[in-house]
């Protein structure tokens, strides 16, 4: 047991909110909402005396980066040593909600130990293109996984006594420009596919603040977005913590306090907290409204000092939590390739092996920017290869900017590299994206590994067939260039400070790898959705392939992929048996029981991520072919099985109706599928559910098409067309005409009397 840091208790225990509240002035309520320097809230004092204390919050999310003295906001500063966790691409990877938890215990406690209060993360953006710069920071494309995972990760940090910072709230898919871009996405996509993770965590988890982003949405900036920060967040779902602007992100100070941002981060100097008086004096701010956020302040404040008072002894275990780093990167680890070569797959490793790549021995292990953390030590692959399995050649075939020096010319690299890879029975080819391709800030321009690393790795494989590939990267990269001439391909993500060791027990076997892809790998980025509108220009990204992201978008297009979303291999071998799926209730109850029996059948001991897949074949709106609702990780002893059973409820199987700004169940044929991934689906069944009845209001712009249709009004209308017929060739083009046209062309004995009852018929629902 090591002691990261021991600090005696400074401060009392408790705080009473609304008797501080009601004791403090205009302005020192003001000035509770902002911080007091970059890492801390503002503490209040009277005559020497603590009315309320300062607390910190610092980043997040994969470790602690608390920075000791000054503050330069990007990480390049020195912070305390702390657990460099996997990335969130990497623990993602893991779709292990257990693992998770455990993880975030362990950033609590080491959160705790510090004395900080706020750990800021997790992000749970969604990936919308392979380029975003702080893809790493973010766990998938689906807001299924995202949220799921992000709500585990909040659950065992916040079991700790700590809070956590669900960030960036909202539409913050790229770094392009983040600080100003508009997002502009339509309702549908932003409630279907760019909230939803959100909408998890904070529903199954609360996390104590929320961080606005930086972006706007839809021509607000999120700082001082009514709809998002209250409408949304606290009125819906229920969101009972604090608002935390992003560092920065604070444009109109006043505009942000009364749309619901609490706390504006970092300090403004006061400049903000006058401005908040000042409006309030002029009548333009209701105090009750800076009194809602002061009250957040206090409450944020007193939640977090009974962890910052307590007497129990501050300290880590460095080694277990380093053992859980390693445990948690094996467990992300994604086996993406492992062909037979001879007769055999190349993993695990068996026979003498070489490595090649200067990855292997300088790893890459986390991304830059905000959530850079100084870990406690760090392993590399290389090493940790030697360690299992003894004497290992290697070349390191390019160079790194981050690795030791080497004045030799790219040719001899790559030449020494070949000689080590022909004289081995099976080599192990280190690659990935180099530190300055991703970072928070600004985007990557391509997805394709450096030219010199993939030149390498075909000067490699010419020389030995038994070439396994192992990527370092916070987000996918192109692999059909050269995956063809690869037997076997390996992603170890950045995989936090274990990532190599942790990577080396997939390759060795001592862990039979269960990761899987939460992003499609796409043959070419040109074929990604958000291509042409990414990262958008003049200020505006435009989200033009709406719901469509993802798998959604390979799926409708019946696009062949490198290898999908879900996807991810084993040492051993499972089936899916007795797939079933029954109606478990009707319209806004509606309900699908799915259950599947999941038996390994290979030698080994492995687990098994089981994936469930919904699709509403037949709607009146666009639906995406399938989307996941539901996964379930198993363990299974080899020979054994498991019955797994998922629950899939009215709002898994509803779209958001734009009209009627609800969710909606559509009644109908849905179809489940379970399966290994979103393209291995190993069972379907087609279940008929009753929906709700949905009767859109009617007005005079209300189509011909939709009045025939209208459960209240249409048998009505399609009476007086049968009376009045309309030349079956025109009825096409009328079907689309709004009906006010109709009633002035006089078509079907309609005119702008009777469209008037029709309007009032409907309404009334007669
Ligand atoms: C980042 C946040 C981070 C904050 C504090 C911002 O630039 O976007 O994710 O928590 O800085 O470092």
């Amino acid at each position: 047991m090591t002691a990261l840091q021991e600090t005696p208790p400074t401060l009392t225990s408790t705080l009473d909110v609304e008797r501080v509240l009601a004791d403090l002035t205009l302005e020192e309520k003001a000035s509770l909402l902002s911080g007091q320097d970059f890492w801390h809230t503002q503490a209040v004092e009277r005559d020497g005396t603590v009315v309320v204390p300062a607390v910190m919050v610092t980043d997040g999310p994969h470790g602690l980066r608390k920075q000791e003295a000054s503050a330069d906001h990007l990480g390049l500063g020195g912070s305390v040593p702390a657990t460099c966790f996997p990335t969130a691409t990497a623990l993602g990877s893991s779709w292990d909600p257990g693992l998770l938890r455990r993880v975030g215990e362990a950033l609590g406690r080491e959160t705790r130990a510090h004395d900080v209060a706020v750990l800021l993360g997790p992000g749970v953006n969604i990936k919308r293109s392979p380029l975003c710069g702080r893809n790493f920071e973010y766990v998938s494309e689906d807001p299924v996984v995202a949220g799921d995972l992000g709500a585990a990760l909040v659950q065992g940090i916040q079991s700790q006594g700590v809070g956590t910072s669900l960030k960036h709230f909202a539409a913050n898919n790229q770094e392009a420009d983040r600080m100003r871009v508009s997002a502009d996405v339509d309702e549908r996509t932003l409630r279907e596919i760019y909230l939803p993770a959100f909408e998890r965590v904070v529903t199954q988890a609360q996390p104590w603040t929320v961080m606005c982003a930086y972006n706007k949405v839809n021509g607000v900036y999120a700082s001082q977005h009514d709809w998002l920060l209250t409408s949304v967040l606290r009125d819906e779902w229920g969101f009972e913590g604090l608002v935390v602007s992003d560092w920065g992100a604070v444009r109109e100070r006043v505009a942000g306090v009364a749309a619901g941002l609490d706390l504006e981060m970092p300090a403004s100097g006061g400049r903000t907290d006058a401005e908040v008086v000042a409006a309030v004096r002029a009548g333009e701010l209701d105090e009750a409204v800076v009194d809602r956020a002061a009250r957040r302040v206090l409450h944020l404040v007193a939640r977090s000092l009974p962890a910052l008072t307590s007497t129990d002894a501050r300290t880590v275990d460095v080694d277990a939590h380093h053992a859980l780093a390693r445990e948690a990167a094996a467990a992300g680890t994604v086996l993406l390739r492992n062909d037979p070569v001879d007769g055999s797959p190349l993993l695990p490793l068996a026979g003498d092996v070489a490595v090649v790549g200067e990855l292997a021995r300088t790893p890459r292990y986390q991304g830059a920017g905000s959530s850079q953390v100084k870990p406690t030590r760090l392993d590399d692959a290389l090493t940790a290869l030697r360690g299992a399995h003894g004497e290992v050649p290697f070349a390191p075939g390019y160079t790194v900017a981050e690795g030791p020096a080497d004045e030799r010319p790219a040719e001899a690299l790559v030449a020494e590299a070949v000689e080590v890879a022909r004289a081995a029975g099976t080599v192990v080819v280190f690659l990935g994206l180099p530190a300055a391709y991703e970072s928070e800030g600004y985007d990557r321009d391509h997805m394709d590994l450096p030219a010199d690393q993939v030149a390498l790795l075909r000067a490699v494989a010419a020389a030995n067939p038994r070439v396994v590939v192992v990527l370092s990267g916070g987000s996918v990269v192109s692999v059909s260039p050269w995956q063809d001439d690869v037997a076997a391909v390996v992603a170890g993500w950045l995989g936090g400070q274990a990532g190599g060791s942790g990577v080396v027990d997939v390759l060795t076997g001592a862990v039979n790898p269960s990761g899987k892809l939460t992003e499609t790998i796409p043959l070419r980025l040109e074929d990604n959705p958000s291509f042409g509108s990414f990262p958008g220009e003049l200020g505006h990204v435009r989200y033009g392939e709406g719901l469509l992201v993802g798998y959604r978008w390979y799926d409708a297009r019946r696009a062949e992929v490198a290898y999908p979303f879900g996807h991810g291999l084993s040492y051993t071998t499972f089936t899916y048996g007795d797939v079933v799926a029954e109606v478990t209730g009707a319209g806004a109850q509606a309900g699908v029981r799915v259950r599947a029996r999941i038996t390994n059948t290979g030698a080994r001991a492995g687990a098994e991520v089981v994936q469930v897949y919904v699709g509403d074949p037949e709607s009146q709106v666009q639906r995406p072919v399938r989307e996941l609702k539901a996964f379930a990780k198993v363990d299974l002893a080899p020979g054994a099985n498991e019955v797994v059973t998922f629950d899939i409820d009215a709002r898994d199987l509803s779209y958001w109706h734009p009209v009627l700004r609800r969710w909606v169940v559509e009644g109908g044929e849905f179809v489940v599928a379970v399966g290994a991934s979103s393209r291995d689906l190993r069972g379907e069944v087609r279940v008929q559910v009753e929906g709700e009845d949905v009767t859109l209001p009617l007005h005079e712009l209300s189509t011909f098409g939709e009045a025939l249709a209208h459960p209240v009004v249409g048998g009505e209308l399609r009476a007086a067309l049968e009376a009045n017929p309309v030349d079956p060739g025109l009825l096409s083009m009328a079907t689309d005409m709004p009906l006010a046209v109709i009633a002035d062309f006089g078509m079907a004995g309609l005119d702008r009397a009777g469209l008037e009852h029709l309007v009032e018929a409907a309404g009334a629902g007669r």
